[in-house]
C-alpha cells in the first residue's frame, strides 16, 4: 500500500510539473482526451442500491453536455420509479478520488430529491483539475450546470427544475464555493450543504448568487487538514459578504438560513469521529434535518448549529497543526498561499497529495 501511495505520488507530481500552460477553458484537454467511456467497472453500484432501497434504480451515463466543449461527464443516479412533480435533486460533487461518486451516499430517497453523483471528468478525478487553486473550477462547474439544465430534465422528466440541491465533498466543496456557487449560484437557489472543503473564488461571490430562501450549511471537523483550515474560514468569509446584501433577509432569518458546524472531533471528513467514507455517509444521511429541517445532525454536530456569519472554524486549534500526520502538514506549508486572491498556483500540489492520501488510506 505504501508503495502505491508512493507510486501514486510519483505520477501527481510527474504530471504536475509537466502540465502545460492551461488556459481558462481546455486546462485538461489532453490530459481529458480518453475519457469518453464510463469509468469504474460499475464499482459501488450494487451497495448504492442497498442503500437505497426498493423502488430506486442506480442509472450511469456518460454525455458531452456543454455544447461547444468535447468534454465528457459522467453520473450516476438514483432514478425512482414514479417521478412526482414535487421531487428535486440532491447533486453531489465527490472529493479527490471519487469515493463518494461510487459510494453514493445520497442514493436513499430523501425528502423527496433524487441522489445524482457527478464523476469529476479527468483521470485523477478531482474537481476543478490540480492543484491549490483548481483551475478548472469554472470548467467543471459549467458541465455541472449543463448537465443538470439540459441533461437531466430529458432523463427525469418532470422532476422540479426549482428545487436542486448541492453537496460537496472535499475537493468537491473547493469547486462548489469558488466556482459553481460564484456563477451559477443565481441558477440554483435551494441549498448547498458545504462539507470538509471551501476554496475563495477569485472574484468573491456576488449577492445574486444567493436568493431569498437559499439554504447554507458548512460542515467542518476539528482535525481538519492544515491546509484547509487556512482555505475554509475564506470561503466563509466570501459567502458571508455575499449573504450580507440579499435583500429581504433579517438578521434573525439568517442565523438560521446560514449555518456551520464544526465540532466533531474527526479528521478531514470524518464527522463521525470515525472514518472518511463513513463520516460523509452519517453526514449525507441527516440530509433532510440540517439542510430542510435547520435541526442539529445527531451524534454529529452541537445542539445548535452556529450561524454561518459567527463562525469561527478552527479558532481553538489554529496553529496547532493537530492532523493527518506530516504529509498533511507538508502539503499546507507548502501550499499556504493559496488563498491568497489570483494567487498563482505556488507550486503547492503537497496539498492535493494529502489529499490524496487520505482518501487512498480511507477507501481501503
Ligand atoms: C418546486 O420547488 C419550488 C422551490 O422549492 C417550490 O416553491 C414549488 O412549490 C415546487 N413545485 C412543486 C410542484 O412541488
Amino acid at each position: 500500500m505504501l508503495l502505491n501511495i508512493l507510486v501514486k505520488l510519483a505520477v501527481l507530481v510527474a504530471s504536475a510539473s509537466a502540465a502545460p500552460q492551461r488556459n481558462k477553458n481546455g486546462a485538461n484537454a489532453n490530459a481529458n482526451v480518453n475519457l469518453n467511456q464510463i469509468r469504474g467497472n460499475g464499482q459501488g453500484i450494487q451497495a448504492a442500491q442497498q442503500l437505497a432501497g426498493p423502488g430506486v434504480t442506480i442509472v450511469e451515463k456518460i454525455v458531452q453536455p456543454t455544447a461547444g466543449d468535447p468534454t465528457f461527464l459522467q453520473f450516476r443516479v438514483a432514478m425512482p420509479q414514479t417521478i412526482t412533480p414535487d421531487m428535486g435533486l440532491n447533486v453531489l460533487l465527490h472529493g479527490d478520488g471519487g469515493q463518494s461518486f461510487f459510494a453514493m451516499p445520497n442514493a436513499k430517497l430523501d425528502s423527496n430529491l433524487i441522489g445524482v453523483t457527478v464523476l469529476a471528468p479527468n483521470a485523477p478525478m478531482k474537481w476543478g483539475g490540480l492543484g491549490n487553486n483548481r483551475p478548472d473550477g469554472p470548467q467543471h462547474a459549467t458541465l455541472v450546470k449543463d448537465l443538470v439544465t439540459s441533461v437531466l430534465p430529458q432523463m427525469i422528466p418532470g422532476f422540479n427544475q426549482s428545487r436542486v440541491y448541492f453537496t460537496g465533498v472535499s475537493g468537491g466543496s473547493l469547486t462548489l464555493t469558488s466556482a459553481m456557487i460564484p456563477l451559477y449560484g443565481n441558477m440554483f437557489q435551494s441549498g448547498w450543504l458545504i462539507m470538509c472543503g471551501g476554496l475563495p473564488s477569485p472574484n468573491g461571490i456576488p449577492a445574486s448568487a444567493i436568493g431569498p430562501n437559499t439554504r447554507i450549511h458548512v460542515q467542518t471537523t476539528t482535525n481538519e487538514l492544515t491546509f484547509l483550515q487556512q482555505t475554509i474560514p475564506t470561503a466563509i468569509t466570501d459567502l458571508n459578504q455575499a449573504i450580507a446584501q440579499v435583500p429581504g433577509v433579517t438578521p434573525q432569518q439568517a442565523a438560521t438560513q446560514f449555518t456551520f458546524d464544526g465540532t466533531p472531533n474527526g479528521g478531514h471528513c470524518a464527522f463521525d469521529g470515525q472514518g472518511f467514507s463513513s463520516g460523509i455517509q452519517a453526514m449525507v444521511s441527516q440530509f433532510t434535518a440540517v439542510m430542510l429541517n435547520g435541526q442539529p445532525a445527531q451524534g454529529i454536530t452541537a445542539a445548535t448549529l452556529t450561524p454561518l456569519a459567527q463562525a469561527k472554524p478552527f479558532a481553538a486549534v489554529a496553529g496547532a497543526a493537530q492532523n493527518g500526520g506530516a504529509t498533511a502538514q507538508n502539503g499546507a506549508a507548502n501550499g499556504g498561499n493559496a488563498n491568497n486572491r489570483k494567487g498563482k498556483n505556488n507550486g503547492g500540489n503537497n496539498f492535493v497529495a494529502a489529499l490524496q492520501q487520505v482518501s487512498n488510506g480511507q477507501q481501503r
